[in-house]
């Protein structure tokens, strides 16, 4: 089956049809996938039948894979018996360790609301990320839709007067900064020091597509150097302005599902759903960003 490709969204976000991961795919399949991911930055593949395994021998085509933290020490998904067993796998579900629906005072809930913010994955690590790929196992009758933005057309609108302000500009990322605005997830002593702030710059250049791009999101608690209300109201002005709705796509998630983004130059936002009722669960990879540095470097230089 040939590999076809349907546009989305006017900026970007692609949906992808006629390869089927499980069954491993080539390598002009591989470049393709690269290729529209580069110029789309979102891509859906519908009706993939992925179990965990299969998700993260896909996954690790492009590059190394980040392995999911703990949660107060209890996802339990990584233990013997448990629901998920590879480390490599995000649990992004409303369900335990044995596959029941969260108590509305279990913490991990509590912890999983923080996506419903604005936000892109693991910008909060130094070594950040390069793809996200979602897989939807089980979904909702209603809601849970995922929201996403482009942050290079973003860029691109943004008055010159802005662009030239935000040049050199570094903002520090903690996901405790973000936990504490939605959901009042409070990290353990042990938690906080195993995860500290990451810093990156505003504007970076995109490699694949040499695009520049916005590199904010809600873990970004203020900018290096300023007083922190300054910073904290500039990143909250250009978090607004990237996600007027010219600039987002919505996903309504289908069965099978699988769809990457690319945290270097997107944002995403979780919806609600009746999550005290029915089953969301989505199981996610992310990809380790190796070339960090060098695109800092480019940043500075252009
Ligand atoms: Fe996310």
């Amino acid at each position: 089956m040939s590999i076809s490709i349907k546009q989305l969204h006017p900026l970007f976000a692609a949906e992808m049809r006629g390869a089927d991961l499980a069954g491993g795919i080539s390598a002009a399949t591989r470049r393709a996938i690269q290729q529209a991911m580069d110029d789309d930055a979102v891509l859906v593949l519908p009706e993939q039948r992925l179990d965990d395994a299969t998700q993260i021998a896909f996954t690790s085509l492009y590059g190394p894979l980040e392995l999911a933290p703990p949660v107060r020490g209890k996802t339990g998904t990584f233990i013997d018996g448990g629901r998920i067993r590879h480390r490599e796998i995000f649990d992004v579900s409303n369900l335990d360790e044995n596959g029941r629906i969260l108590d509305l005072d279990d913490q991990r809930r509590a912890y999983g609301e923080g996506n419903q913010l604005w936000h892109t994955d693991s910008s909060f690590r130094q070594k950040s990320a390069t793809w996200s790929l979602l897989h939807a196992r089980v979904i909702p009758p209603d809601g849970g839709d995922t929201e996403f933005a482009d942050t290079r057309a973003a860029y691109d609108a943004l008055p010159q007067a802005m662009k030239d302000r935000l040049d050199g500009l570094i903002a520090e990322h903690s996901i405790w900064h973000s936990r504490a605005q939605l959901g009042g997830y409070m990290p353990t002593e042990e938690e906080r020091e195993a995860r500290p702030p990451a810093q990156h710059p505003v504007v970076r250049r995109h490699p694949g597509s040499g695009r520049k791009a916005l590199y904010i999101a809600s873990h970004a608690s203020h900018i290096a150097g300023w007083p922190v209300e300054d910073g904290r109201a500039l990143l909250r002005e250009l978090l607004a302005f990237a996600t007027q709705p010219r600039f987002v796509y919505t996903h309504k998630w289908r069965t099978g599902d699988l769809v990457i983004w690319d945290n270097r130059c997107t944002l995403h936002r979780a919806t609600p759903f009746e999550s005290a009722h029915y089953v969301r669960d989505l199981r996610r990879t992310t990809v380790i960003d190796t070339r960090v540095e060098v695109a800092q470097e480019s940043c500075r230089v252009g």
